[in-house]
C-alpha cells in the first residue's frame, strides 16, 4: 500500500477485535490495537498495542494522543470494545447499567469526538461501531446490552447524517451469534432473585449453545474491511444469517416478535 492508512481497533485481547485487527495488519495497514492490560494481550503481528479503557477520558484522550504522535492520526476508527450484562433488568443496579453504557455506549461516544477533529483536517475517515443483531430486539436477560447496542445504532445514523459531504463515513457492523470469549468475560446483575431463576437458567442454556454454533470472527473482520475498502460504506453491515433473519422484523407485529423470541430462547 503506498500511503498505508492507520486503524485503531479498540478491544484486542480477544474475540473479533483480535482478528480485526490482524486481518488489517496483514494487508498493509498501520494498526494499533487496545486493551485495558496491553501486558497481558497476546501479540499480534504487525499491531502496536496501546492501553485504553474507553470508560476513561483521559485514557481515551491518551490513547489518541499516542497514535496522533506516531503515525498523524486516526484514519478508520473500530470500536469493537464492548461487554455484556447477564441479568433480568429488575435484577441490575443503576450502576450496572451505568457500567453497561459507559463502555458500549459511551466508550464509542467518546472514541468518537476524540478522532474527528483529525478526521475533519484531513477531510477523510472510517467510524465503524460494532453494534450487535441484538440491537434489533430486547434480548432477554441481557437487555442492557441490547439497549445499549440500540443506543449505538442510533447515534451512528445521526453522526453519519451530520457527516455528510466532510469525506467521514459512520457504519455499525451488527453481528449475529460469533463464537468469543464474550460468555467468559461478561458480567452478573447485581442480584440474583429467585423469581428469575427457572427462565434465566433456560435463555442461559439457549444462549450458550448459539454462540457455540456462532460465526467465525474472522466474518466480522472481513466486512470491517469492506468497509475499509469502500469507496462510500453503507451505514448497516449484518453479518451471519440469524443477523440478516432480523431484517424480517419490520414486516411483523411486536407481538409476534417477542413470542419468537421467547421461544428461540426456550423460556415460555
Ligand atoms: N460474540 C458475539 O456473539 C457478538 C455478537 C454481536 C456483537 N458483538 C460485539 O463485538 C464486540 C467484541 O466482542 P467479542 O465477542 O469479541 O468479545 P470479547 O472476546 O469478550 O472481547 C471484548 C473486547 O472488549 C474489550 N473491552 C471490554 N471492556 C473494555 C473497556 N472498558 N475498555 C476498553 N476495552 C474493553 C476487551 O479488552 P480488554 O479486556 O483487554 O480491555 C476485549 O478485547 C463487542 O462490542 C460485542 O458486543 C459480539
Amino acid at each position: 500500500m503506498a500511503d498505508p492508512k492507520t486503524v485503531l481497533v479498540t478491544g484486542v485481547s480477544s474475540g473479533i477485535g483480535r482478528e480485526v485487527a490482524a486481518l488489517f495488519g496483514q494487508k498493509g495497514y498501520r494498526v494499533f490495537g487496545t486493551s485495558r492490560q496491553p501486558e497481558r494481550c497476546p501479540e499480534i503481528p504487525e499491531v502496536a498495542l496501546l492501553p485504553l479503557d474507553v470508560r476513561s477520558d483521559q485514557s481515551v484522550t491518551e490513547c489518541i494522543r499516542a497514535v496522533t504522535q506516531e503515525a498523524g492520526g486516526v484514519d478508520i476508527l473500530v470500536n469493537n470494545a464492548g461487554y455484556l450484562i447477564l441479568g433480568a433488568l429488575e435484577e441490575c443496579s443503576d450502576t450496572d447499567a451505568v457500567l453497561q453504557f459507559q463502555t458500549n455506549f459511551f466508550g464509542a461516544f467518546r472514541m468518537v469526538n476524540a478522532v474527528l477533529p483529525g478526521m475533519r483536517e484531513r477531510g477523510y475517515g472510517r467510524i465503524v461501531n460494532i453494534s450487535s443483531g441484538a440491537a434489533d430486539f430486547a434480548m432477554p436477560f441481557e437487555g442492557l446490552y441490547s439497549a445499549s447496542k440500540a443506543a449505538l445504532n442510533l447515534y451512528t445514523e445521526g453522526l453519519r447524517q451530520e457527516l455528510k459531504h466532510t469525506g467521514i463515513s459512520a457504519s455499525v457492523v451488527q453481528p449475529g451469534f460469533i463464537l468469543t470469549s464474550i460468555r467468559e468475560n461478561r458480567a452478573a446483575a447485581s442480584m440474583n432473585m429467585p423469581a428469575y431463576s427457572i427462565p434465566k437458567d433456560r435463555f442461559e442454556k439457549a444462549y450458550s449453545r448459539y454462540l457455540e454454533k456462532g460465526g467465525n470472527p474472522e466474518k466480522v473482520a472481513r466486512t470491517v474491511l469492506r468497509i475499509a475498502r469502500a469507496g462510500s460504506p453503507r451505514f448497516r453491515y449484518r453479518v451471519g444469517y440469524d443477523s440478516r433473519l432480523l431484517e424480517l422484523r419490520r414486516f411483523l407485529p411486536d407481538w409476534l416478535v417477542q413470542r419468537l423470541v421467547r421461544l428461540y430462547f426456550g423460556i415460555d
